[in-house]
């Protein structure tokens, strides 16, 4: 008989609750049935192999007009991504990513390159007007209506991360869709123009399309005078915040609490030095999407019994982690690596393998590998999470 800890697992909590319930009104355990353990490893056993992780997002087909161009990852594309959604966008100088809202999803983004302007009307009727450089983060909540422009004077590339996955960039409710599908004499008595001022107005939606340069110092003034002002930023500026250094690399986090209208996502980016290790570690609270921006890595994920998968990802390439996974990244290659991360929890939590094993004794720990005190005593005693390159002729 093993010992009451063990016959433990496998219970669900419903289980347990009732065997409280029952201990605790004086009848005995034995006239519960105790389930099968369910938690413990059986031989033989077989388990759906760990689905696909990898999407090459900028090798894909996209839409591409004459103010700009858009590509996406969904679940369309990548089927495991079912809470996190990415889109690679580009729009010419003064190219405009039309007025819309997303029904389903709040809207991050980084800037890779150029400038672009946004503009955003809240449910309360604030609006705001920000311009965005490289290294910048703009959010909008679900439903928010926001418009891009390219403000030049080159072409502004920037990634979107939305927070669900079944979220499609080319489906978005648009202003000129609206508007095109509305009857005239309605738009007449709604905006207050004769019916004929809308013979010329787009039929179908226009998307993107190519329009002016805006005036690139100051700010244009917004169409209504007395506008409350934006009482809730919608920009941070990830790359200028201070980073989290690591023998082997760095982290900038942005989490609800740096950024407080992130309301359903924490943004990072990661750089990794050449030969460097993001070590062994899970998120407790969250998925995980990545986006390679520049440079290699391998990344080896694991899912339980026995099961782990590894995929190599370099620029353009797009890779999904499901919450409480465990996953490690090898950087490759002579170059760093930079990664743009998003995970679905405004709070950031991770837990690595080298901070676990410093919390706990070192008997439990002996025991657990079967390995001397001497061995425990030199593992890591704090948290490493980028591990520099070994030095070969060092690791004997
Ligand atoms: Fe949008
Ligand atoms: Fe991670």
């Amino acid at each position: 008989m093993k010992a009451n800890n063990d016959d433990c697992r496998g219970l669900t909590r419903r289980q347990l609750l009732g065997l409280a319930t029952l201990t605790s009104a004086g009848l005995a355990a034995a006239s519960v049935g105790v389930p099968e353990a369910k938690a413990a490893p059986k031989p033989g056993e077989q388990h759906e192999p760990l689905e696909d992780f990898k999407h090459d997002l900028e090798g894909s087909e996209g839409w591409v007009g004459e103010g700009g161009s858009a590509k996406e990852s969904t679940v369309k594309q990548l089927p495991v991504a079912t809470s996190i959604a990415g889109v690679s966008m580009r729009l010419k100088p003064g190219g405009l990513r039309e007025l819309h809202w997303h029904a389903i999803a709040g809207e991050w983004a980084y800037v890779v390159k150029g400038n672009v302007r946004t503009t955003v009307i809240s449910p309360n009727g604030e609006a705001a007007q920000d311009d965005f450089g490289p290294g910048d983060v703009w959010f909008f909540p679900k439903g928010h209506g926001h418009a891009l422009q390219c403000l030049g004077p080159d072409e502004a590339h920037f990634i979107l991360g939305f927070d669900d996955g079944h979220f499609s960039e080319f489906g978005t409710f648009s202003i000129t869709d609206w508007v095109g599908h509305t009857p005239s004499n309605v738009l007449s008595q709604n905006l207050g123009l004769p019916e004929s001022a809308f013979a010329n107005f787009p039929k179908s939606e226009a998307y993107i399309l190519p329009g002016q340069v805006p005036p690139a110092a100051a700010q244009e003034p917004l169409r209504q005078i007395n506008q409350q002002a934006n009482q809730s930023p919608h920009k941070y500026r990830l790359d200028a915040s201070p980073a989290l250094e690591f023998p082997g690399g760095e982290l900038r986090i942005v989490s609800q609490k740096e950024f407080p209208i992130q309301n359903t996502l924490t943004g990072v980016t990661m750089l990794l030095k050449p030969g460097a290790l993001r070590e062994m570690h899970w998120h407790p609270n969250a998925d995980e999407w990545q986006f390679y921006l520049s440079g290699r890595a391998r990344i080896t994920i694991f899912g339980a019994h026995g099961r782990t998968k590894t995929a190599e990802f370099g620029p353009g390439e797009v890779a999904f982690i499901k919450q409480g996974f465990g996953h490690f990244v090898e950087q490759i290659g002579d170059e760093p690596t930079k990664v743009l991360i998003l995970l679905k929890s405004p709070v950031y939590e991770e837990i690595n393998i080298s901070t676990w094993l410093a919390a706990n004794p070192v008997a439990i720990i002996t025991d657990n590998f079967g390995i001397t005190k001497e061995l425990v005593d030199r593992l890591p005693k704090k948290s490493i999470v980028i591990a520099a390159k070994i030095d070969s002729s060092s690791s004997a």
